[in-house]
């Protein structure tokens, strides 16, 4: 088991293989503690975290979020919402109410969420588990919010599967990541030459068996591909859950 915090950056990798092994109810309970821990603006505490338990809406979950069976047999899966409305009715009880719009609403929401959702899942590592975010949860996030009885003002943000990381899956490398000076910048924004770019395709290329990091790219975030065509989902389940801009 890594001992240092930097080895478990160094060592993590997302896990899409699960033993059905469920987690000791002490450790969800270090874990979630562990997400409570994070900083929170303005010491609000902007998110929810839902702890999916029954395996019928685990199932239902893992066919909306793109037929994803890791969601069906990790240990635990959560999904984690941003969450004004809990600070709406907190508000309220002393007879104001919630004033910020949806943008600053998502902004800060979503920080606070992602931030617990990190703890989340970086505690569950420090105990041995394996983790997988869920990104494919805003796949139908209209359908998912009404089967989770969220109320307006809450929204899901992401899931995560934690649980007994198969063996035969465990991938032998950590998955690469692009040089710092491409992510980092030093007293502004330094632009990026075709020479940048082409080497930024080499550092990646490792992410993928055909060792070539456009074809994920392009399946995600060209026109049509699963961003875009997000983007109307989105759309209306911020409507129907009170995220609509006004202008
Ligand atoms: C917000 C977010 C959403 C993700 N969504 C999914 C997902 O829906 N399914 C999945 O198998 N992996 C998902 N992942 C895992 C990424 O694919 C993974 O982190 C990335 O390929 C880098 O690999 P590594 O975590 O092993 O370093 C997601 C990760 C993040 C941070």
């Amino acid at each position: 088991m890594p001992q240092t915090i930097f080895q478990l950056f160094a060592e993590h990798r997302t896990i899409r293989h699960f033993l059905r092994k469920p987690l000791p109810e002490n450790d969800v309970d270090r874990i979630l503690t562990a997400a409570q821990r994070a900083p929170t603006d303005a010491s609000a505490q902007m998110y929810s975290i839902i702890r999916v338990t029954d395996t019928a809406l685990r199932d239902e979950i893992a066919t909306l979020s793109g037929e994803q069976q890791h969601i069906r047999d990790c240990g635990e899966f959560f999904v984690i919402c941003l969450d004004v409305h809990r600070l709406d009715k907190l508000l309220k009880r002393r007879g104001t109410r919630l004033g910020m719009g949806p943008r600053v609403s998502i902004l800060y929401g979503t920080t606070d969420a992602i931030l617990a959702a990190a703890n989340l899942a970086l505690a569950a590592e420090a105990i041995g588990y394996g983790t997988c975010f869920i990104g494919g949860v805003q796949n139908r996030i209209d359908r998912l919010s009404q089967l989770l009885a969220l109320p307006r003002g809450v929204l899901p943000i992401v899931g995560l599967c934690v649980g007994v990381s198969d063996p035969d899956w465990i991938p032998a490398q950590p998955r690469p990541r692009l040089p710092k000076a491409f992510v980092v910048h030093e007293n502004g924004y330094r632009l990026f030459r075709n020479d940048d770019l082409e080497a930024a395709y080499t550092a990646m290329a490792p992410i993928s068996r055909r060792k070539d990091w456009f074809p994920t790219l392009e399946r995600y975030f060209a026109p049509d591909g699963t961003m875009a065509r997000r983007e109307a989902v989105m759309a209306a389940a911020w409507r129907q859950q009170g995220f609509e801009p006004e202008g």
